[in-house]
């Protein structure tokens, strides 16, 4: 069976839909069928929800307003779903407190990352409420609080507990709805929700399930009708002209679907922009290959894909009856993973890979944010920015966040001449098997925020600027993220880079190449700020064109020719298993590894990727670090253990990337000319 639970964040079919669960539906309508009194509590507060037909779950009540909904009378309410983060109308009758109702409406046998995930998220809005420090509780910290009572802290006096504030995230969603609802109305000069289709409508019969999700905001629903998908059906119609989005050609298109013939609408290409590198835990993709809606989706069988798919995408678009074969392919196989099936894909028909490479590339391309004035960096013969002078000199490189070094491993195997390598970092860990592998080739300047003024100007001049500042706090990956400016949280760090990069550049005008990396999952708003202060829009890299990891990363940078297309390598992970022990791998390439060991399994049966005498078996480290272009033992440091040395190249940059990105500074600075690179042999 191809479903999975309902997925992650969608915003662009926020009215119509509640939360939509499956399999658990059952075992939440016995526990708690009724409603209670008609909730009256402010906008803001902490509430269970539930719409007919669906189980309770929880939610923040919202002013309509904020959201670009509107009003409405007062037996209902508008409920912004936490993790759903969709917002649906309620009857005030299906709104209860959360705190009150917690022991009653928690359905603590209920299975599913999303729904706990949701729960704990309330539970914790809630205990900073009543003045706990809850941000970094665990799940199981936060369930457990909540069993006992919701108790206050007694250290901080606090007045009533409702509105809770709302966190910086949800804000932010609030306002993202708020624009998508206002650009469609400018869009189509109508309802709000005429570009959002309703699915299952193909044959003028809604199907029940929709029907009863959608009673409650019935009002609010224009039926938008398949004509112009049936146009393109029956070949009257260019698919070019078709958001595939929300299969409709009466809205403004912006631009074609990087995967699929057709084209996106303004709303469609924000959230495809916003959801193509997001995954679970699982290492699933948490939004709809096509239209990047969530909900009910099928999941690719191909490990190294893992692209999901809606069911009302294959419904309207693949091929009549392609659902039902679906649900019995055993494995199944997505539209871009195995060859066209007339019987199946019906319009969807998937671009060639390499166009697909240069699409997702061009849709964050570097053009739309001016540069800094004098960003520019003079030319050489080749066309390349020269530093510091026409002669070529040995590299001079500051390298922040330096982890693991891979910056100067990837400068070492370009054979460049590295005159001098400055690197700030604060893990002992990192440090020490950079130190094993480069002696004393790098010299530590302590951590970023102590680098002032006088500190930068005595490291002399830097050609180079490295820096990918940590990820956890802007990663969609993370529900509870603080966001850049949260300045007691790491995403603040992105500041430090931006501050060191100003000074340097007042410091020796300009003449200097960066690069600053972070994750492709972070919201939009986050990309945006980073991207207004580098002055540039990012680059988007994935590991998978160079190697066999996945590893979708963001890069700004004004290294020349970042734009070129790739030639796409095959390397295999069969290519990075240690040789002679019957070592063969069941995966061609791995999914994105973190700092969590988990993230080793592949695919949603979260198998390990190697068979070693026909039995499963865990990638070793040492081919993690083969995965990742070091060369075997990198990271094997004193006692590190295995989880640790885990944790450093889950945080790392894939060496393949940082040496393609790098390649352009062959040609400006000296190659070294000793024959050995900086790297200590390890006996
Ligand atoms: C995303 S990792 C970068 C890894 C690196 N690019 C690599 O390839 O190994 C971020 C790094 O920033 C380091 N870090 C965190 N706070 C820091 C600070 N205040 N100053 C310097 N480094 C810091 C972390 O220890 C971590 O190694
Ligand atoms: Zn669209
Ligand atoms: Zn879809
Ligand atoms: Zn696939």
């Amino acid at each position: 069976m191809k479903f999975l639970l309902s997925r992650g964040q969608l915003y662009t079919s926020y009215i119509n839909m509640a939360p939509m669960r499956n399999k658990w539906k059952k075992t939440a309508i016995q526990r708690l069928p009724t409603s209670g009194e008609p909730f009256d509590g402010p906008v803001g507060s902490l509430v269970w929800g539930r719409i007919p037909g669906q189980p309770w779950w929880p939610g923040i009540t919202v002013d309509g307003q904020d959201c670009g909904m509107p009003d409405i009378s007062s037996d209902h309410k508008w409920v912004f779903w936490l993790e759903d983060r969709r917002v649906s109308k309620v009857q005030s009758k299906w709104v209860q407190h959360f705190k009150d109702r917690y022991s009653l409406y928690f359905d603590s046998t209920r299975k599913g990352k999303i729904y706990e995930s949701a729960v704990v998220q309330a539970i914790k809005v809630y205990a900073k409420h009543l003045g706990h420090e809850s941000g970094k509780w665990t799940n199981k910290q936060a369930l457990k609080w909540a069993d006992g009572g919701f108790q206050q802290n007694g250290v901080r006096k606090v007045e009533g507990v409702t509105p809770v504030p709302l966190s910086h995230v949800i804000q932010d969603d609030l306002q993202l709805i708020r624009k998508c609802v206002e650009r469609s109305k400018q869009n189509n000069g109508s309802s709000p929700i005429k570009n959002s289709v309703q699915h299952g409508k193909q044959n003028n019969e809604p199907s029940r399930k929709r029907r009863s999700s959608i009673s409650s905001v019935s009002e609010l629903k224009t039926d938008v009708q398949y004509d112009d998908l049936a146009k393109v059906k029956s070949g009257e119609m260019s698919i070019r002209r078709l958001c595939l989005g929300c299969k409709s050609a009466e809205v403004k298109i912006v631009g074609e679907h990087p995967y699929f013939e057709g084209s996106l609408c303004k709303i469609c290409m924000e959230a495809l922009k916003k959801h193509c590198f997001e995954f679970g835990d699982d290492g699933i993709h948490t939004h709809c290959a096509i239209c990047s809606r969530a909900g009910r989706v099928y999941v690719c069988d191909r490990p190294g894909c893992c692209k999901v798919y809606c069911t009302p995408c294959i419904e309207v678009l693949a091929a009549e009856g392609a659902k039902m074969l679906i649900e019995k392919m055993q494995p199944w196989q997505c539209f871009l993973c195995s060859d066209v099936r007339p019987t199946v894909n019906g319009i969807i028909t998937p671009r060639h890979e390499s166009v697909i490479l240069s699409r997702i590339t061009a849709l964050f391309s570097l053009d739309k944010i001016p540069l800094f004035c004098g960003d520019d960096l003079p030319l050489s013969e080749d066309g390349l920015p020269l530093v510091s002078s026409n002669r070529k000199n040995g590299l001079r490189v500051l390298s922040l966040f330096d982890g693991i070094s891979t910056g100067l491993f990837a400068l070492d195997k370009l054979q460049i001449e590295v005159e001098k390598y400055y690197a700030s970092e604060v893990d002992g860990d990192a440090i020490n098997v950079s130190k094993l592998n480069f002696k004393d080739k790098i010299e530590y300047v302590g951590p970023v925020e102590t680098l002032n003024l006088r500190k930068l100007k005595a490291l002399g001049r830097i050609d180079l600027l490295l820096g990918g500042s940590p990820c956890t706090e802007l990663s969609l990956a993370n529900p509870v993220r603080k966001g850049l400016f949260d300045t007691d949280a790491s995403g603040s760090l992105f500041f430090e880079y931006f501050r060191v990069l100003v000074t340097l550049r007042m410091l020796q005008g300009n003449c200097m190449y960066w690069l600053f990396e972070n994750t492709a999952a972070m919201p939009c708003s986050m990309k945006a700020t980073i991207s207004r202060y580098l002055g540039r829009n990012p680059t988007v890299f994935d590991a998978a064109w160079l190697s066999a990891q996945h590893r979708t990363r963001l890069f700004w940078g004004n290294i020349p020719g970042w734009g070129k297309k790739v030639a796409k390598c095959n390397v295999k992970l069969d290519d990075c298993l240690i040789p002679g022990l019957n070592r063969i791998a069941a995966v061609d390439m791995i999914r994105t590894v973190t700092t969590n060991s988990n993230s080793l399994r592949q695919g949603k049966t979260m198998t390990h990727p190697v068979r070693m005498n026909g039995k499963e078996d865990t990638l070793w480290i040492t081919e993690l670090e083969r995965v990742f272009g070091f060369e075997t033992h990198y990271t094997d440091t004193g006692n590190l253990g295995i989880s640790k040395r885990q944790q450093l190249l889950g945080r790392a940059w894939s060496v393949h990337v940082a040496v393609h990105l790098m390649k352009p500074l062959q040609s400006v600075f000296k190659k070294r000319n000793t024959k050995q690179g900086y790297r200590r042999v390890i006996i």
